[in-house]
């Protein structure tokens, strides 16, 4: 950081907009392959807070790539510089008291422990969206994987770029085996023993 660059301490904290939403803020982070069903979960668990009271925002990673990360493409450089951006985005949505749900493929490790890193310990839930690769590929709902399979799209996470799986996620959710509710009850149990404040 630059000698000339200050920081300057807020006189409002995040311990006070905490107590004044009447929850913590955290960072849900959910990783999976395209199709796994991010997006689909993430809507759901964010309804489901929004019903409980519960102060939220959403950081979807096709909606995020129309205007924040407009200028990345799908290199492995690209995608790290993504995910630092949506991690920074998220750390500020926890600072002011927000569950902000982040639904990014985040492919690699290095990248998604370098955001977790931006984090108060437990603070960053990592949720692995698990599906097995044929199961996204029968799904295919934009028709990716049959484009990527035809040669189209070049680096397509699953077909000719990697998809490293979290080694210690804080939760995993099975898509190809449980249904939509199961897989945000288990999300929704796991967040409300961590919403409570201290
Ligand atoms: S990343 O890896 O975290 O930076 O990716 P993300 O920002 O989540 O964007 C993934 C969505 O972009 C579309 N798309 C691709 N995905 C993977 N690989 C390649 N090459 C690619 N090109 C476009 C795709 O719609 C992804 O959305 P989801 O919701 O995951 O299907």
């Amino acid at each position: 950081m630059p000698d000339d660059i200050y920081w300057h301490a807020a006189k409002v904290s995040r311990e006070m907009r905490e107590r004044l939403a009447g929850h913590r803020g955290l960072c849900l982070w959910l990783t999976g392959m395209s199709g796994a069903g991010k997006s689909t979960l993430a809507n759901a668990v964010e309804y489901r807070l929004y019903e409980m009271g519960v102060r939220t925002y959403l950081l979807d990673g096709d909606n995020i790539r129309h205007g924040l990360s407009r200028d990345l493409g799908f290199s492995e450089r690209d995608r790290a510089e993504n995910v630092r951006r949506v991690a920074e985005v998220a750390r500020l949505f926890v600072d002011a008291g927000v569950v902000v749900l982040t639904a990014l493929i985040s492919p690699y490790r290095a990248d998604r422990e370098a955001a977790r890193a931006l984090f108060a310990p437990g603070r960053f839930i990592e949720v692995y969206v698990r599906c097995p690769l044929p199961v996204c590929e029968q799904r295919d709902p934009k028709g990716l994987y049959k484009k990527a399979r035809a040669g189209l799209i070049p680096n397509f996470t699953g077909i000719s770029a990697p998809y490293e799986p979290p080694a210690h996620p804080e939760l995993v959710v099975d898509t190809a085996a449980w249904d939509i509710g199961k897989c945000v009850d288990v999300v929704v149990a796991d967040l409300v023993r961590r919403l409570a404040l201290a």
